[in-house]
């Protein structure tokens, strides 16, 4: 018997996702560069589903039923495109490669295109959820080719996650779509992270809470409009203690918060195709600011304001404050992810189902939340929503959220509390929903120095100011 899939890479992501595989049912071929890996899955887990260990690349390759479907989990960059390098001379028209990996979809797009010449399909794969959502049901969002998917879909989707029976992957576009809608899921993910992180850091800072206490305010949070895992696991992490110190966990973490380069990514690509993403660019930014240990030692005696933390009735319902804050900026964030995806998908052609994704995030990956039902539902009652923020239930709530929003953020400021996600989400809610924006005077002060003319709200063409002469408009180059 012959194997219906098969994987290669055998470290945890690709030992559970081969496991998963193995669990629904399909046979799944196994490969490794180190062979102990290979022995260990089988001698460990064999017992799960069928496997068929192999030793040398030809063996793997034989072991897979036509069209041959082979998933690679190596890490990103060099090394994927060697794996791919030892497989591909050995198969043959119509055969599959899927990388799982978090690549960048520049380079799916680079390799599809390379291996489509050798009548091969690549196919880039996001897969979120971690080592835990790898065995019992990720989120999945393959690239590739139509054709590509009519083979591989009913496979993954049966090892993927589900919410009310529906799986948690689909097809979401040509060459490198996968891999850049995981890329900006990632963006908003830390965009999402660093915004709770600023809540635990306002109620805190403002009301003088325990940890213990904070953990008590997410899990109630947790039982209403913001129900998701990031918020679920906050509450765990808050609510736990070191066992070597006694001390609350939180206080005994280096506060410098690392980054493998997906949220960076999202950033430099949303600057080229010239979306705002501030809030994902502030999450990132927020973990630089965190890690420049230097920076922040020779800053540490700089002048702030006191901190008193909140009295009387604003100590009352602040919490509540930051529940709205919280949710109308992460409307913003994930607004602006949406967003870029739409551009992205303009700028490649890929023709993104932004309601169908939203579906399948609402389950198995990291950012799953009840929330994501409604992004699916508005994207699905109105597929080209100019802004999530404008969609029926996101306008009430950031409406609701007005004067929350904005107190919380007076009263970070007052207290000297950092609070870049929160703030750089109000200030794009408002300058969308500005009348005027101070551009045109930098349109002025762009005319002035450098003749690089201006659009008029009267009349149509560009125009320069003789700024030097008699100051009069002409019409400009
Ligand atoms: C997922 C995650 C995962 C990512 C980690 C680490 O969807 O399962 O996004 O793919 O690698 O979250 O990211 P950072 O190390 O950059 O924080």
């Amino acid at each position: 018997k012959k194997a219906s899939i098969g994987v290669t890479g055998l470290a945890v992501m690709g030992r559970n996702l081969a496991r998963n595989l193995a669990r629904h049912g399909h046979t799944v071929a196994l490969h490794n560069r180190s062979e102990q890996r290979t022995r260990d899955l089988v001698e460990q887990f064999g017992d799960e589903g069928e496997f068929i260990p192999t030793y040398s690349a030809q063996e793997f390759v034989d072991a897979l039923e036509r069209p041959r479907k082979l998933v690679i989990m190596v890490k990103a960059g060099a090394p994927t495109d060697a794996v791919i390098e030892e497989f591909a001379p050995l198969l043959e028209e119509g055969d599959v490669i899927v990388d799982a990996g978090n690549a960048h979809f520049a380079d799916t797009r680079r390799r599809e295109a390379a291996l489509r010449e050798r009548g091969l399909h690549f196919v880039g794969t996001g897969v979120s959820g971690g080592e835990e959502g790898a065995l019992h049901g990720p989120s999945i969002m393959p690239g590739g080719s139509k054709e590509s998917y009519e083979s591989l879909g009913p496979l993954f989707e049966s090892i993927s996650a589900k919410v009310d029976g529906d799986p948690c992957c689909t097809h979401i576009g040509p060459d490198g779509a996968g891999h850049f809608v995981k890329m900006v899921h990632n963006g908003i993910e830390y965009s999402d992270m660093q915004l709770i992180a600023e809540s635990f850091d306002l109620l805190r800072g403002a009301l003088g809470y325990e940890p213990g206490q904070i953990a008590e305010v997410f899990r109630t949070w947790n039982t209403g409009r913001l129900d998701s895992y990031l918020i679920e696991i906050t509450a765990e992490v808050l609510a736990h203690t070191d066992a070597a110190t006694g001390k609350p966990f939180v206080d005994i973490v280096t506060d410098q918060a690392e980054q493998k380069g997906t949220g960076r990514w999202t950033v430099q690509i949303g600057l080229d195709l010239g979306v705002p993403i501030s809030g994902i660019a502030e999450a990132v930014f927020a973990r630089s600011l965190s890690g420049s240990a230097d920076l922040r030692a020779a800053s540490r005696g700089l002048p702030g304001p006191t901190r008193a933390p909140l009295t009387g009735a604003a100590a009352e319902t602040f919490a509540d404050d930051v529940e709205r804050a919280l949710y109308a900026s992460k409307i913003v964030a994930y607004a602006q992810g949406f967003n870029q995806i739409q551009a992205g998908g303009a700028e490649y052609g890929w023709d993104i189902d932004l309601g169908a994704l939203a579906a399948i995030w609402r389950g198995g990956c990291i950012i799953r939340a009840k929330f994501l039902d409604d992004i699916r539902a508005a994207y699905a009652a109105e597929p080209g929503l100019p802004t999530l923020l404008t969609a029926g239930d996101f306008r009430k709530a950031v409406e609701d959220a007005q004067d929350a929003w904005r107190s919380v953020i007076s009263t970070a400021v007052r207290l000297g509390i950092p609070t870049p996600g929160f703030s750089t989400a109000l200030a794009y809610y408002d300058g969308l929903r500005a009348e005027r924006l101070p551009a045109a005077l930098v349109q002025g002060q762009r005319d002035f120095f450098g003749a690089h003319t201006y659009r008029r709200v009267d009349r149509e063409g560009s125009f320069h100011t003789r700024w030097a002469e008699d100051g009069r408009p002409e019409a400009g180059a």
